[in-house]
């Protein structure tokens, strides 16, 4: 499997997701600066990847040296849906503030090691995610998911790839429907890559195409991940995600979300909370740099919808797998250390 994110003594070492599949190239980021411009520009992306990289953000700006708040407020502004991000920075900052007074090398020792063992506790979280989640997926079926929760949107293993790896190691004979994921084709370029690599059977569809194969009974579950989960149980996830779980009711397939307790943000009561990126037209009208709109067309693009909990069948999550009614199920998650 790829390494997504690597601290290493150039830099924070990143596997450039915008130019997978056709390149694998690696980037150094040797400022906090740098960081946030990699998790803008998407050469990093997915919930737990961009909490990662925001900790190696702060870690990075401690050993320069900068202003602390200037660089959490850069990390923070650099994406607003994904939760992890934020809450990656929090516990950056609580380790910074339990260190008031420590000699400089000891805080820049201990940043940097926090920032590690968060890296290395996402990748044990997701394999417990895989655990949790395995014993759903129906044998001899196909798993339909959307967008990429794999090792790459995670530091390793992956959420819902996660789930669909654990199962196929414990001997399941399933294959996977990866949805392209328009616009920014995080199903076709990431997911059916990474898939490949390891050998899983899968077929790449188009977004519109989810709804056809629903219906046709081959697929017997949908896995997805989450970028913030609200205390009802709404779920913001990657554009479409909203359509597949209707168009998963509809047809009596099974609709589950894996994804770590550090997605839920249960400050916030429903899904219409969550705040939504909206992101440049131009991923819209153009096909990597090709035009396929007319010039000037007004363009709609937000990065995320919410899937209201009501089409959720269940949560999982590395402490368990949450289900209705999701205020209490997620609340007693939260509360187990
Ligand atoms: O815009 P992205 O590529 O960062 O969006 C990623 C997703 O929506 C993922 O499904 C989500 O972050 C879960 S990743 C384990």
């Amino acid at each position: 499997m790829v390494e997504t994110i690597e601290w290493t003594p150039d830099g924070v070492v990143m596997i450039d997701q915008t130019r997978l599949p056709r390149e694998t190239v690696y980037v150094t980021c040797r400022t906090y600066v740098e960081v946030a411009d990699a998790i803008k520009t998407m050469i990093i992306r997915g919930a737990p990847a961009i909490g990662v990289a925001a900790a190696m953000g702060v870690a990075l700006g401690v050993m320069e040296d900068a202003d602390f708040d200037t660089v959490c407020d850069t990390l923070a502004r650099t994406r607003p849906t994904a939760v992890n991000l934020f809450w990656a920075i929090d516990r950056m900052k609580a380790l910074k503030a339990s260190l008031a007074g420590a000699p400089r090398a000891q805080l820049i020792e201990r940043m940097t090691a926090e920032a590690k063992q968060i890296k290395l506790e996402d990748v044990a979280i997701c394999e417990a995610i895989g655990r949790n989640g395995a014993a759903l997926v129906p044998d001899g079926k196909t798993v339909l998911t959307h967008c990429n929760a794999g090792a790459l949107a995670t530091a390793g293993y992956g959420t819902a790839l996660g789930v669909i790896r654990a199962a196929v190691a414990a001997g399941k004979q399933i294959d996977v429907f990866a949805d392209e994921t328009r616009p920014f084709l995080q199903g076709a370029r990431l997911t059916a890559w990474e898939l490949d690599q390891d050998g899983i059977p899968t077929t790449l569809i188009t977004d519109n195409m989810a709804g056809h194969f629903l219906r046709s009974g081959r697929i017997g579950c949908v896995v997805v991940g989450a970028d913030r989960i609200a205390a009802n149980g709404d779920v913001a996830n990657k554009i479409g995600t909203y359509s597949v779980a209707v168009l998963a009711r509809e047809n009596h397939v099974p609709f589950y979300v894996a994804a770590p307790i550090s997605t839920l943000d249960l400050t916030l009561s429903s899904g219409d909370l969550i705040p939504i990126e909206q992101r440049p037209a131009a991923e819209v009208t153009q096909v990597f740099g090709v035009p396929v709109a007319p010039e000037g067309i007004r363009v709609e693009n937000p990065a995320f919808d919410v899937t209201p909990a009501a089409y959720v069948t269940a949560i999982i999550t590395e402490r368990g797998v949450a289900r209705a009614p999701y205020n209490q199920s997620l609340r007693e998650l939260m509360k187990q250390a």
